[in-house]
């Protein structure tokens, strides 16, 4: 595999050593060290203690049932997600309290809900979602913008037991047919568009052309977010969620959900074309997520807390909705992009609602950086107390302007390492307790335990680039793939034995344990926080009549971390052109969605092969990064690689 001829890179340069300020740390949540040697002696009991803070129906027989690779957190535990996050808050009387804030893009549409207004929300969706048919153990699939019925609708499902699957508004209807197909929803909820950069762009004729796909398919709910009146609607098939929600009752029994029955799937990419449905369920989660949001973002009472993720990615269902409501937490959730009307947006959230608790990407900090300080400077920025970071290593100069521009030099910054596998975070720091090195996503969280190895299953000293694995099961993690155990097994638990898990990172650890991740080293790529398979990218170009053979492989990029360059063998006689690089751009957009759009083709008479015939994309992506290409004696055709490195520095 992919793995055995990656070279592991360890260049992240270190620099200062951030120390936690004296007065966050005398009121941080936690401020013991003890609390690492404590969870690691009573890994167990210190899971359940952390599963108390949870409301449960019916308590667990047993903490955890370990069949390496299949893990059973809370056994015979009742529980519902939606109660926690919502119900039992009002029973405490935090009802009047905000539980979600909704910025629009348009700048003066904004609204917001108490956790009594949420609960009726909610109440209401899923008794309209059951009118529809939707029963227990049903998969209901969301295809939206950023809109307040998202986080509604996942709490709706949450509510009566049907798992949900939001599908990335961003990705077309090619690819969300496949994710329904996969999980054979009866159900799908979408919109008639949405605002971005001011524009009302569609997102209803995307719905269409997947439907007729996908037979699954029962029910339609259509979100009028634009107010169109140029869509019509299919009669028994297609309602308008308004006229769903409209005269349901405020009152839904939440289900007694079993600790592992399935809260939702969130189709991810993978080493082949298929995407992996990854399956999380509903105790264990819960319990991981809202743990990790109160420790790491060192969430008080009053917080007003920000993650600036799309809900269509795990990070919006951990730590925009689950994680923050479960805590009683006030989220925000944001439906546009960052530069409108003005680059300042983002400050100008901060000032609105006082934020204390930021989480964003280095993609977009990175982004903010070239913009400008000028930006950030004219807003009051001086609400925040603490910033995160997620989706990538963040460079150190990034993580400097960050500390400094945004947070004023007094925020501690978390940069927490986390997978859509993982479900929680499982490497950061802990703020009141962890010195921070730019650039280091820290420590492992307590009861986690993680490792550097080598291909060969030793654990590595210090400074030694190598995988990066996960040694003990936590409650988050993911259970399988939907319907396919057995590339489960296969893709996170083969490499070194089935209690193992692979994370499909490179990293290092240093002299004093930090953990240093470098990137993917597997065929996926990282664009701008986003995975991205390359195969999926490569069979879409196949799948055009003009491409032979067709490699991808992610070239650095100052903004995006990495982005996808296309090397592609022409059939025939037929000669590469601008004309066919931008259709081949705009077919692979059309296949899996703008986000996976190459940035360039380059046209090849061929590409560097093994004997056996495998395509060396090692050489290409180093050729990308405008090293060396290294040993090319193994090739069937070594001097592909000059030719190919000439029209590269071109
Ligand atoms: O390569 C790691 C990178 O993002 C991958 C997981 O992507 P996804 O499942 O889309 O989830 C992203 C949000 C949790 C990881 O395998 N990654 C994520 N966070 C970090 C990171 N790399 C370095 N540092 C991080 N803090």
């Amino acid at each position: 595999m992919a793995k055995k001829e990656s070279h592991i890179k360890t260049t992240m340069e270190e620099g200062e050593i951030y120390h936690p300020p004296e007065e966050f740390k005398k009121n941080a949540n936690i401020n013991d060290p003890g609390i690492y040697k404590y969870a690691e002696e009573n890994y167990e009991e210190f899971w359940a203690e952390k599963a108390e803070r949870l409301d449960w129906y019916q308590k667990w027989d047993k903490v955890l049932e370990w069949d390496a690779p299949f893990a059973k957190w809370f056994v015979n535990g009742k529980i519902n997600a939606s109660y926690n996050c919502i119900d039992r808050h009002v029973e405490n009387g935090k009802g009047d309290k905000t539980a979600l804030i909704w910025e629009g893009e348009p700048i003066d549409e904004s609204k917001s809900y108490t956790f009594s207004e949420l609960k009726d929300e909610v109440c209401k969706f899923a008794n309209g979602l059951k009118e529809l048919g939707v029963e227990k153990g049903d998969v209901v699939t969301f295809y939206l913008p950023m809109v307040p019925e998202l986080a509604i609708g996942l709490l709706a499902c949450a509510r009566i037991g049907a798992p949900h699957s939001v599908v990335f508004g961003g990705f077309s209807p090619t690819a969300l047919a496949d994710r329904v197909q996969d999980s054979d929803s009866k159900v799908l909820v979408t919109a008639d568009g949405y605002y971005r950069r001011g524009k009302k762009l569609n997102m209803w004729e995307n719905a269409l052309e997947t439907l007729e796909n996908t037979p699954s398919v029962e029910k339609v709910v259509v979100i009028d977010r634009l107010n169109r009146e140029d869509i019509s609607l299919t009669e028994g098939r297609d309602t308008y969620y308004h006229d769903l929600v409209e005269n349901q009752s405020l009152e839904c029994e939440p289900e007694k959900m079993d600790a592992e029955d399935m809260l939702f799937l969130m189709y991810t990419s993978g080493t082949t074309g298929k995407p992996k449905g990854v399956q999380h369920t509903t105790g264990g989660y819960l319990t991981g997520t809202s743990l990790t949001h109160e420790w790491v973002f060192d969430i008080k009472e009053d917080d007003i807390y920000w993650c600036t993720a799309d809900i269509g990615w795990i990070t919006g269902h951990s730590y925009i909705v689950y994680g923050p409501l479960a805590n009683a937490t006030t989220t925000i959730m944001y439906e546009g992009s960052p530069d409108y009307p003005e680059k300042d947006r983002f400050w100008k959230i901060i000032e609105k609602y006082k934020v204390t608790k930021l989480y964003t990407a280095p993609t977009a900090i990175r982004l903010f950086m070239k913009w400008g300080r000028k930006y950030p400077d004219t807003c009051d920025l001086s609400t925040l107390k603490l910033l995160g970071s997620v989706g990538e290593p963040i460079n150190p100069k990034a993580w400097e302007w960050y500390h400094e521009v945004i947070g004023g030099g007094k925020c501690p910054i978390v940069d927490t390492w986390w997978q859509t596998e993982t479900g929680m975070i499982l490497i950061t720091p802990l703020p009141g307790i962890t010195s921070l090195k730019p650039g280091s996503a820290t420590k492992p969280f307590p009861g986690i335990q993680a490792d550097i190895y080598d291909a060969a299953g030793n654990s590595l000293p210090p400074n030694q680039g190598g995988y990066l694995v996960l040694k003990r099961p936590w409650p988050a993690m993911l259970r399988t793939l939907y319907n396919d155990s057995d590339r489960y097994k296969k893709t996170y638990w083969n490499e070194y034995g089935s209690d193992i898990y692979f994370a499909g990172d490179g990293a290092r650890q240093d002299e004093d344990g930090y953990f240093w991740v470098v990137g993917r080293i597997d065929d996926v790529l990282n664009v701008a926080g986003h995975r991205l398979s390359t195969m999926e990218m490569e069979s879409a170009l196949v799948d055009h009549p003009a491409v032979a053979e067709a490699a991808v492989v992610g070239k650095p990029d100052d903004l995006k971390g990495h982005v996808p360059v296309a090397y592609v063998i022409l059939e025939g006689e037929r000669e590469g052109s601008d004309e066919l690089e931008k259709e081949l751009r705009a077919h692979v957009g059309k296949i899996i969605g703008p986000i996976g759009k190459p940035a360039a083709v380059n046209f090849t008479r061929d590409l560097p092969k093994t004997r056996s015939g495998k395509i060396m994309r090692r050489i290409l992506k180093k050729l990308e990064a405008g090293e060396e290409a290294g040993d090319t004696s193994t090739l069937r055709n070594p001097e592909i690689v000059e030719e190919l490195k000439k029209q590269v520095s071109n």
